[in-house]
């Protein structure tokens, strides 16, 4: 028996065996039932990219794609997603290439204290995959899931808007 499980059950705890899809990568660890995906997403796998904000679904500093969708980590209980890919801001760069939006952030200045930044790229990920230039209506709501305690948003709109210049330039 795995040494963690030991553990727990000596320590009067209950577990179960979990095994996620995250980042292209199946984990398995011995959780608490009830976890949520954030709490296996930095407790047990270390990937601290997804922030913990309020705890309450709120903030939006927790997003991370489940099958593609942006959805608040802080919510979702971990068990129900066994059969979900799911894809963190360590998820989001190929090797050594940032997507477009994260390199846009770093141009513009759009990372201050950059504790909301990854769920603003995680949601920007999402906008650009369905649609190479989105409006400003659409810019500004993708921005207004998440809360930038910075306050700099000008600076964020600016590095959505560049994206979506070099996304339109890009097109063949
Ligand atoms: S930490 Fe999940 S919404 Fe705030
Ligand atoms: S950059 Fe600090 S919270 Fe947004």
């Amino acid at each position: 028996m795995d040494s963690e499980i030991k553990r727990t059950l000596r320590d009067g705890g209950a577990v179960r065996l979990l095994s996620l899809e995250v980042n292209g990568q199946r984990q398995q660890r011995a959780v608490m039932p009830d976890i949520t995906l954030l709490d296996f997403l930095r407790e047990e796998l270390g990937l601290t990219g997804s922030k913990r904000g309020c705890d309450l679904g709120e903030c939006g500093c927790c997003a991370v794609l489940v099958d593609g969708r942006p959805m608040l980590a802080c919510l979702l209980p971990a068990a129900d997603l066994e059969h979900s890919a799911i894809t963190t801001i360590e998820g989001i760069a190929e090797g050594t290439t940032l997507h477009p939006l994260q390199q846009a952030m770093i141009d513009e200045g759009a990372v201050q204290c950059g504790y909301c930044t990854p769920a603003m790229v995680i949601n920007g990920v999402h906008l650009f995959a369905g649609e190479l230039r989105p409006d400003a209506e659409a810019i500004r709501t993708c921005i207004s899931a998440t809360s930038c305690r910075c306050t700099g948003y000008n600076r964020i709109v600016q590095a959505f808007e560049r994206t979506a210049e070099r996304l339109a330039e890009d097109r063949p």
